[in-house]
């Protein structure tokens, strides 16, 4: 397994392998990963074949982060992503730092000479949108970023991070990117805590605490699927909102219902339509989705 730190090297080895004619599988992280990155991994190796090539990124992008959130203590252990991915048959591992990728001779503050985004209007504006402002502008610049260094072919992504996933199709939609999105389904522990590499912050207690958002949203599937008659949205989330905050280090941030296609709320649940919610248990933050 090639390492490279290079975003110019990382875009000669993937010029060449396009010109020989090999497909390129890619799956973008923040390292520290675990088995649901793995299951992307799995995923692209399927789809560009055992002589496909098999791409993944490690990159703390710093300008997906606000101000106020886990930038700095995000967590890291490249040595153990590198062992993970070598063992997945992972062909390249392109780790940049910070003022490579944003061109920028101050690491304090990588992003402080660039001035060109991307930025998707629609899709973005809700949920993690409105609750991280300046989130997605940082995803779908650095997504863009790193398809025009790695060329993928296909991309794999996952539905954890449900919105992201529609917002990076619309980007790859909108801007003729020539690259095959594939969204995995969300990898969870054995209690349904979707797995994140944000779990490493909750220990004992908190840990336990956590089971009560993907609980919450199975209690909801279940509620959609057994009315024979749509659920007003409201209503639905206040249940889902109490049962939560029934967990006492919970508080919620939002609860939505919506189209899986438009993210547009809806009034009325049925079942087919999509809920996801971000919780705060203690000070950690998760996020969890589900089709009902
Ligand atoms: P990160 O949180 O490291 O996630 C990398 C990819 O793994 C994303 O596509 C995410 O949806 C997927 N993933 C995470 N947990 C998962 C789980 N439990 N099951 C299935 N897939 C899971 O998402 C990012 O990084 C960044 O925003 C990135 C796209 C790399 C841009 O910086």
């Amino acid at each position: 397994m090639r390492i490279v730190r290079s975003p110019k090297a990382m875009q000669r080895i993937a010029r060449a392998w396009q010109r020989q004619g090999v497909a390129i599988g890619f799956v973008p992280t923040m390292g520290y990963l675990h088995y649901g990155h793995l299951g992307l991994v799995d995923r692209a190796r399927q789809a560009v074949g055992p002589r496909g090539r098999l791409v993944v990124s490690i990159f703390v992008n710093p300008t997906q982060f606000g101000p106020k959130e886990d930038l700095g203590r995000y967590p890291r252990d490249l040595a153990r992503d590198r062992w993970l991915c070598r063992k997945a048959g992972v062909d390249l591992l392109f780790v940049p730092s910070a003022t490579a990728m944003y061109g920028s001779a101050n690491p304090a503050d990588p992003s402080a000479g660039f001035s060109t985004w991307v930025v998707e209007e629609t899709l973005s504006r809700g949920m993690e949108g409105l609750a991280r402002p300046g989130h997605f502008r940082g995803v779908t610049t650095v997504v863009s970023m790193l398809f025009h260094l790695v060329w993928p072919d296909v991309a794999v992504f996952g539905a954890k991070d449900y919105q992201q996933a529609a917002v990076i199709r619309r980007m790859i939609r909108d801007l003729h990117f020539p690259v095959k999105l594939l969204v995995s389904s969300t990898s969870r522990e054995s209690d349904g805590l979707a797995m994140s590499s944000r779990n490493k912050y909750l220990s004992g207690d908190l840990r336990e605490q956590a089971r009560v958002l993907s609980q919450a949203l199975e209690e909801a599937r279940q509620a959609v699927r057994r009315s024979g008659r749509p659920l007003p949205a409201a209503r639905l989330r206040r249940q889902l909102w109490n049962r939560i905050e029934q967990a006492p280090a919970a508080r919620v941030e939002y609860i939505e219902f919506f189209n899986p296609e438009t993210l547009a709320p809806v009034r009325q649940v049925r079942p087919r339509d999509q809920a996801a919610l971000a919780v705060y248990i203690g000070k950690t933050r998760l996020i969890d989705n589900v089709r009902l």
